[in-house]
């Protein structure tokens, strides 16, 4: 709770601060009323053999930890099949394996006769060295290993097979790929004796191999899509995954990618970390530690674009984007908490500092100057993590446009594009980024969850509970808040 109440406490102390020296009335929009993502839970991990994904796909392995400990029984027993479920089968190349030599696989719910695919990986996070491994293998091994996957997996989100849940993509042929390499889908390292096997992108092939027999080639499209290190994922393997598809003479296939939360960005540490553990590593240190251990592969033409050595770049979207040939979509929330916590920004209340605040205010900034020549996007101005496999997923608005919406106008862009148009139309946009500046502003925003306790936290209350201190804080930067609860009163 601390950490969140620091934070909130200094984005509205700010906010009310600066909007007193443009305003001479205190004139500050309501935060978030947290209506919406109640039902974070709907990550597409959940299942009904009771496996509890964490709220955040890309956990430390701390915070897995703890959620492991406080979730039922792992065990999976046998449940009600539904249709709606996607059915796990496993790789027919049996040397395609998950970090322990299990072979990999993939949940499949067939639409016979739509022409439309979508393959989705998963996320969370990564493992680049023994240790790292080690502790993931102990806390998490779903992440690492298929010896206890369920038969069957409930997609939600854009995975759903509702009507109301995903209105454009319910009947679509879906593929849930577990991410079980810890090599942000990237590796092509078989198992050697007492190592892991990282062979993230060889699984990535291999599905598309096995869904040949089940008519991917007579497709129209195929989505390449994931959340977190899933999205990442995306970026690194969507043109060889359409070099595949035309290796197979499936060459009328549309492929493109959807990257959900999967765009970091290389920002300097906000302290010196000595990247002993998973906690204390900076992205670009595990990545580049990474990226030996798991014998990455890189999008060619990118790589070509940095010397070596400094292929590691080509793992952040905003450098990787421009060299890529197939299109994107981008879903971001411009305070990715992902981001956030692995640049160490977690500390507690007496830690925050005024750099780390300003440090958090920039990276809304550059996630939004990273995202401005993306041709297709939506990124709301909130501090979460995954969005397109969220239940609610429909709620949130940029601009007044849901996502599926935006999504629905990207694909008939394709449609419309042999009158070679080259912005969107009108009033069907696809470029979605939120213009407000702080966390939050956004009125659709999800709730903030606790990371402790997982409980919501009710952003306003705490605020008002926080009244002594919002005022104290004030007069320590010697300004006049004017009346900081005053915020509250317009429109509260
Ligand atoms: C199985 O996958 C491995 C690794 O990509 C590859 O070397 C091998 O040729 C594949 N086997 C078959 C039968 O496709």
């Amino acid at each position: 709770m601390k950490f969140w109440e620091a934070l909130l406490l200094l984005f509205f102390l700010s906010e009310v601060l600066s909007q007193n020296k443009r305003n001479p009335k205190p004139n500050v929009r309501t935060p978030a009323q947290n209506r919406k993502g109640a039902s974070s839970s709907g990550e597409a991990g959940r299942s009904l053999s009771a496996e509890e994904v964490p709220p955040v796909a890309l956990p430390p392995v701390e915070n897995v930890l703890v959620s492991q400990l406080r979730s039922p029984s792992q065990a999976p027993h046998p449940v009600l099949k539904s249709v709606d479920d996607m059915k796990l089968c496993f790789l027919r190349n049996t040397s395609v394996t998950c970090n322990d030599g299990t072979t990999a696989g993939y949940y499949l719910r067939e639409a016979k006769g739509n022409k439309f695919w979508i393959i989705f990986l998963e996320g969370g996070w990564c493992c680049y060295n023994r240790e790292t491994c080690d502790a993931r293998y102990k806390n998490i091994r779903r992440l690492m290993s298929s010896s206890e996957w369920p038969q069957t997996k409930r997609g939600t989100g854009i995975l759903s097979a509702h009507l109301d849940e995903n209105p454009h993509w319910w009947n679509a042929n879906t593929v849930f790929v577990p991410y079980c390499s810890s090599d942000v889908w990237s590796g092509t390292q078989p198992k050697g004796r007492h190592e892991y096997a990282f062979m993230g992108s060889l699984i990535i092939r291999e599905v598309i191999k096995d869904l040949v027999p089940k008519g991917i080639k007579q497709a129209k499209v195929v989505m390449l899509a994931g959340t977190s290190a899933g999205g990442t994922g995306v970026l690194l393997n969507i043109d060889r995954v359409a070099a595949l598809l035309e290796e197979l003479e499936a060459e009328a296939v549309q492929v493109r990618g959807l990257v959900d939360s999967g765009w970091f960005l290389d920002v300097k540490p906000s302290r010196q970390a000595d990247c002993v553990d998973a906690t204390s590593c900076t992205p670009t240190d595990a990545i580049k530690k990474g990226l030996r251990l798991w014998n990455a592969i890189l999008p060619e033409k990118c790589k070509q674009q940095f010397k070596k050595g400094d292929e590691w770049h080509c793992f952040f979207g905003h450098k990787l984007y421009s060299s890529l040939r197939s299109p994107l979509f981008v879903v971001q929330w411009l305070f990715d908490e992902e981001q956030l916590r692995i640049e160490n920004i977690q500390l507690g209340i007496q830690t925050l500092m005024e750099n780390q605040w300003n440090h958090i205010r920039n990276l809304g900034r550059e996630m939004k100057n990273s995202l401005r020549d993306v041709a297709a996007v939506f990124a709301p101005a909130c501090l979460s993590h995954t969005l397109i496999t969220k239940s609610n997923w429909m709620d949130f608005q940029v601009k007044s446009v849901s996502l599926p919406r935006a999504l629905h106008c990207w694909e008939r862009s394709f449609q419309e594009s042999a009158k070679t148009l080259k912005t969107p139309l009108r009033s069907c946009p696809f470029h979605l980024i939120d213009s407000c500046q702080w966390p939050h502003c956004n009125p659709t925003c999800p709730a903030v969850h606790d990371h402790t306790t997982g409980q919501e936290v009710n952003v306003k209350q705490t605020l008002l509970r926080m009244g002594l201190d919002l005022q104290k804080k004030a007069q320590e930067l010697k300004v006049d808040p004017g009346n900081p609860m005053g915020m509250f009163r317009n429109g509260g």
